[in-house]
């Protein structure tokens, strides 16, 4: 069994913060395994390549690595520089989702993913890491809210959405996403047979810690 919390589900479902301050409470290490294709995106937009069609030999060009920061979270570093506001733009976001679809990408990704399994308990967060990543992970939760809501806390996020963007051109981007997300052939986005499923829509964030935090000491 992978010693591993896996927090699976949509985009803007909140699960991000959700994983972090449960990193937090527990005292254990955070990883958003999202930045990971947020960051082949980058760099692929930098390089000007086809995000379309990216092949083992750029992506080996990459030096993608975790390092831990003062909080004991990973934070993701592409050659040695951090990435974290380059990574959260409406551009960045929507090439994640096309990169997410390739198998090269998700081949190579894999391996840095599982590279932290270990003895120590960790929250892994994404869309794929109870089903693909860490199937056999100690824990899985799958965590949602209705489009409307998640839409709500897209566009209450700084710098997430484009300027002036408006609700509902936030609603139908996330669907997009969605959409791409869930109907790719390779590791889509689905809550794990054995996920527990977590609505958050009507929840505050301590609400839903609480609830996972509960349902942790019970399998226990
Ligand atoms: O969680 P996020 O919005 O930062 O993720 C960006 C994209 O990366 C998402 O649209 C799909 C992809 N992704 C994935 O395919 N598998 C993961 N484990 C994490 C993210």
């Amino acid at each position: 069994m992978s010693n591993c919390i896996a927090i699976d589900g949509p985009a803007a479902s909140g699960k991000s913060t959700i994983a972090k301050l449960l990193a937090k409470k527990l005292n254990i290490a955070y990883i958003n395994t999202g930045n990971l294709y947020r960051a082949v995106a980058l760099a692929a937009i930098r390089a000007g390549r086809d995000l379309a069609r990216l092949d083992r030999e750029f992506l080996e060009t990459l030096k993608l690595e975790y390092t831990p920061n003062e909080s004991g979270d990973y934070v993701l570093k592409l050659n040695g520089k951090e990435l974290e506001a380059a990574l959260r733009t409406p551009e960045v976001a929507t090439g994640a989702s096309l990169v997410a679809t390739e198998s090269e990408v998700r081949d190579y990704l894999l391996g840095v993913q599982r590279n932290f399994a270990g003895k120590n308990l960790i929250v892994m967060e994404g869309r794929d890491i109870g089903t693909v990543v860490f199937p056999d992970a100690e824990y899985k939760f799958f965590v949602t809210a209705t489009p409307e809501e998640r839409a709500r806390r897209r566009l209450a996020q700084n710098g997430e959405t484009a300027d002036g963007a408006t609700l509902s051109e936030v609603a139908r981007e996330l669907a997009a996403r969605d959409k791409q997300d869930s109907e790719r052939p390779i590791a889509p986005l689905k809550p794990a047979a054995d996920a527990v499923l977590i609505d958050t829509t009507n929840l505050n964030i301590e609400a839903v810690i609480e609830k996972i935090i509960g349902q942790i000491k019970r399998s226990n």
